[in-house]
């Protein structure tokens, strides 16, 4: 795509997405040299902006994208433009494309003949399908390919999803689309795959005779802060643990692919989601925070917009069973909270006790991707103390990055997904089949937390969430050790 015209056409440019993620990601690719100088990016929303107040809005977000500098920036905003219309006009769109078209033209595509559009849809999911249906008749280039790329949620069920997932089929092929989930963009999480196929350490290792339980953390030290009356129709586990986190998991447990193409590595992951027994309302523990007293932090439903008898998860355990020969019995666990004690996303690998035990309790061997913050892979392994003594002692064969790669900037996950994009690239997105086994594993559990089945165990906000969710994790096999 680098000699030829490309355009990023971003509708909903006024949101808080394309504000914090979206445009920051394109900046930072330009920043990286992978944007080309003849890419226009193109602002699509209702606000009657001029395209001096678009800069202005999109500035502040632009200049915290590491390595910018005032003359960088002034570039990169020279390639920003901005339309106002309506989502739901075909003249306004039609004059959208009639923009991109002097702007391709401007860019040399009256010469080359090419030229691709890349529409990223920062707008909810409830408008995807009719203003798709809306532009896709006249905003497409006629000279290149056109790719969509849309953001969960996507739907709150498995039928309301296939339902999202049919509306938009009517307009564009599956090939068209790009399903954005941003963990799979994560350094860290690239990195699953390239550990597991290309070094011949762990394979031998990689199941259910040597491991005990896999255990995939989310927490975030911040509750909804005002985001309240949104979350409340959500929950934890459609916010982060059926989509970013199951794919974790669907990573850590695949069958090695037939080859790396995209259609190879998606195949493998739907195949192990497929594996996974549906949750029932005894595989999984659901919390709510509550305020702190010492720090005056408020509960959840002091935010506003969330009912007081909210039953709704911002803490969530739950323990899933991959039947298949690799993993049968193996516990993965998978726990999330919002208003936790700190930031912190890994995945923990815990091996099973060492046979015989020649040294008294050695503790197990657990090898730890952390996905943020500071991207690292050790492993949890014995030693012997130095010295005289024939103590043992439990230290790290550790991989942190910024020690490992200090030269290596490394990319956020908007940044590496809108290049593979741009790319054609779609192994690091969700493809529908993906996205139906995934929803099939929570829908009749999230029905009947929906229903208000279960209270959820309160937790202080600021703290490591319900006691009660250490004793479902030990009662499962895993044991805890120091930084956990
Ligand atoms: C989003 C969720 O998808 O992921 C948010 O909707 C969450 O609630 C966010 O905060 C976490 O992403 P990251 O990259 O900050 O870990």
């Amino acid at each position: 795509f680098r000699s030829a015209s490309v355009s990023v056409i971003v509708l909903g440019a006024s949101g808080d997405l394309a504000k914090k993620k979206t445009l920051p990601a394109l900046y930072g690719l330009f920043l990286r040299g992978l944007l080309p100088a003849e890419a226009a990016v193109v602002g699509y929303a209702r606000s009657d902006l001029s395209r001096a107040d678009f800069h202005d809005r999109i500035s502040p977000n632009l200049e915290k994208v590491d390595g910018s500098s005032d003359d960088s920036l002034a570039v990169f905003l020279g390639q920003c433009h901005y339309v106002s219309g309506q989502y739901d006009s075909s003249e306004d769109f039609a004059a959208l494309h009639d923009e991109l078209i002097r702007l391709e033209d401007e860019a040399g595509a009256s010469e080359s003949g090419e030229a691709h559009r890349l529409f990223y849809l920062a707008l909810p999911p409830k408008v995807f399908a009719s203003v798709s249906a809306t532009f896709e008749p006249v905003a497409m280039s006629q000279r290149g390919w056109n790719r969509v790329v849309v953001e969960k949620p996507f739907g709150r069920d498995l039928a309301s999803s296939n339902e999202l997932v049919a509306a938009l089929a009517e307009t564009f092929t599956e090939d068209q689309q790009f399903r954005i989930d941003h963990y799979l963009g994560k350094e860290a999480a690239l990195n699953m795959v390239v550990f597991r196929f290309a070094n011949l350490t762990f394979q031998p290792l990689w199941n259910r005779n040597y491991i005990s339980t896999v255990e995939i953390t989310f927490k975030e030290p911040f509750g909804t802060e005002g985001r309240g009356g949104y979350f409340d129709e959500i929950g934890i586990v459609r916010d982060v643990m059926q989509n970013h986190l199951l794919q974790l998991l669907a990573l850590t447990a695949m069958e090695r692919p037939i080859s790396l193409s995209a259609e190879d590595v998606r195949d493998e992951k739907v195949k192990v989601l497929r594996c996974i027994e549906p949750l029932t309302l005894d595989d999984i523990l659901i919390g709510q925070y509550v305020a702190n007293e010492e720090t005056g932090k408020p509960g959840y439903t002091d935010d506003d917009g969330v009912p007081d008898d909210s039953r709704c998860a911002t803490f969530a355990t739950a323990a899933f069973n991959i039947r298949n020969e690799r993993w049968d019995g193996v516990p993965f666990i998978i726990r999330c909270g919002k208003a936790l004690n700190e930031r912190k996303a890994n995945i923990r690998i815990q091996l099973r006790d060492t046979p015989g035990q020649l040294f008294g309790d050695a503790a197990r061997n657990e090898l730890v991707f952390r996905i943020q913050p500071s991207e690292a892979i050790y492993l949890k392994v014995m030693a012997k103390k130095p010295g005289l003594g024939d103590e043992l002692v439990q230290t790290e064969l550790d991989l942190t990055y910024h020690s490992r790669f200090p030269c290596e900037t490394i990319p956020d996950a908007y940044e590496r997904l809108l290049y593979d994009v741009l790319r054609g690239d779609r192994s690091h997105f969700v493809r529908a089949d993906e996205l139906e086994a995934a929803w099939r594993i929570f829908d009749d559990v999230l029905h009947k937390l929906d229903d208000g089945a279960v209270e959820p165990l309160p937790y202080v906000y600021g703290s490591r969430g319900p006691d009660a969710a250490d004793d479902f994790v030990a009662a499962r096999g895993y044991v805890r050790s120091g930084d956990y």
